[in-house]
């Protein structure tokens, strides 16, 4: 365990890796196909750009641009393996959609982490499920960071995202490092979640989790701190993602409680289920409003976004699960090849509002989903649709297919991509103004092919099956986030 001062720098309090849920389990099946592929490191060189193979379709009239995706990518020297998946090395993967097809590259993020390691042959540096090795120059936050749970794209640059520490500059072209964005000098260091909000006017909202206390920022469009402050938190409690409405931010604060700001995190929580799930609701425009609801006990890494009734009764969907058991204990087994489908509750889409009157309420869906992604051009804003990745395979970890769910009248849409598939994280990018018109942009590890595929869907027609789809000539390891930026 390393200690050591937080103060001012944020924390390493709640790094939490990406979430990728606990897919739940029914059985250890027969000899499923390689899923190890999904945690196995990628070259150290990176991905040279190459041309992806056109499987079915042609890239629809008007989606141009590129797909940019984070996730962990380096896990092992030789037998010195990662304390947990969230704490593999980033690696930006880039594909370049054009009228001719994909182009695939990818290369890590260049960090004092990955730089120290590398040139060590060994797993040093302290994370989320990793001890610190003896003599790991540990000094703040940036020295463990990861940068390997998600980016965005904010101006000229790409920010590499993790939640520890610094969001960190890569060249979107290159794929570059530059180095750690520092917003203020006496912010320096100071953590910003994975999860970013961008609200339709662009301006950009992030925070840090210290503890008992959050600091939020306010960015302008091209990242420009417009504003920082603190507010007290409900409970110490970990979350790795949040809400915004137009009017106000949402920190839905699990159970499980950090036990001092020390790293390995998942060494350092307790679960804590008559703490409750407890929302924090602000006031965008006065940080002094604030309220909290409470829920029954719950776990989730991801929300998908919130919005607010005319009442002032406020909503967000979230996939939630019982405990926090696969945060604490999975993403170590899973680097190891160990994954028991039995010992995971697999996360389910729920609706929560929070009403006036001051009741929270909790509808589930009974649907297994994770990664819930909307139209984040109505980030804030009233809508209906929800997209994200959901169901299983006996066998080995990861979703299998693509869902999208329908608050307003219940109704799913499903395409399951098999049994050889681990579905990643889908993308809205718009071609009209409707909710959802446009077009759904994800990979697939296919671990029959042994092959990373990148699908295009008709976003309102998602049943009907991808509209084109091309296979890699790599199978990158499974990734979290990403973002679209449309040329
Ligand atoms: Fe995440």
């Amino acid at each position: 365990m390393t200690d050591f001062d937080i103060s001012r720098r944020g924390l390493l309090g709640v790094l939490a890796g990406a979430g990728a849920a606990a897919f739940a389990p029914k059985s250890w099946a027969a000899a499923a196909a390689d899923w190890t592929l999904a945690v196995t490191n990628a070259p150290a060189e990176g991905y040279a750009d190459s041309a992806m193979t056109r499987l079915h379709g042609r890239m629809p009239q008007g989606l141009r641009g590129q797909l940019y995706r984070n996730g962990p990518a380096w896990f092992r020297y030789g037998d010195d393996i990662t304390g947990h998946w969230f704490d593999g090395d980033g690696m930006i993967q880039r594909y370049d959609l054009t009228s001719d097809g994909v182009r695939h590259s990818g290369r890590f993020v260049d960090t004092f982490k990955r730089r120290t390691e590398q040139a060590a042959g060994k797993i040093m540096m302290p994370g989320f499920g990793t001890p610190a090795a003896p003599g790991a120059p540990v000094s703040g936050p940036d020295d463990v960071n990861a940068a390997n749970t998600s980016v965005m794209r904010v101006g000229d640059e790409l920010w590499a995202l993790w939640e520890g520490g610094s969001p960190y500059r890569v060249d979107p072209h290159s794929l570059e490092t530059k180095g750690p964005q520092t917003f203020r000098d006496d912010l320096k260091g100071m953590a910003f979640l994975a999860h970013p909000k961008v609200e339709p006017s662009g301006r950009i909202w992030s925070a840090a989790f210290l503890g008992n206390r959050a600091w939020i920022w306010q960015l302008d469009p091209k990242g420009g701190l417009e504003r920082g402050e603190l507010v007290e938190l409900p409970l110490a409690g970990y979350a790795h993602d949040w809400a915004v409405t137009e009017r106000h931010l949402i920190f839905p604060m699990q159970p499980w409680v950090m036990d001092g700001l020390a790293l390995p995190i998942s060494e350092n929580m307790k679960w804590k289920p008559e703490l409750g799930l407890q929302i924090l609701v602000v006031d965008k425009a006065d940080f002094t409003k604030r309220r909290v609801y409470e829920l029954p006990a719950a776990f989730y890494f991801h929300t998908g976004d919130a919005w607010e009734d005319a009442d002032g009764t406020l909503h967000f969907d979230v996939c939630l699960t019982g405990t926090p058991e696969f945060g604490a204990k999975g993403g170590h087994d899973i680097v190891r090849g160990k994954f028991d489908r039995t010992a995971y509750a697999a996360s389910e889409l729920a609706l929560v509002s929070l009403y006036p009157d001051g009741r929270a309420v909790s509808r589930p869906t009974g649907v297994t989903a994770e990664f819930p992604q909307t139209d984040r051009r109505r980030q804030g804003l009233r809508r209906d649709r929800v997209v994200h990745v959901h169901g299983e395979t006996p066998g080995h970890p990861g979703a299998r297919a693509l869902a999208l769910f329908d608050w307003k009248t219940g109704k799913r849409q499903t395409h399951d991509f098999g049994d050889a598939a681990l579905v990643e994280e889908a993308l809205f990018v718009p071609r009209g103004s409707g909710e959802l018109d446009g077009w759904l942009v994800g990979t697939v590890l296919d671990l029959k092919a042994r092959a990373t595929q990148l699908h295009v869907f008709d976003a309102q027609h998602l049943d009907d099956g991808p509209v084109a789809s091309w296979q890699g000539q790599h199978a990158t390891p499974l990734g979290f986030h990403g973002t679209f930026a449309a040329t």
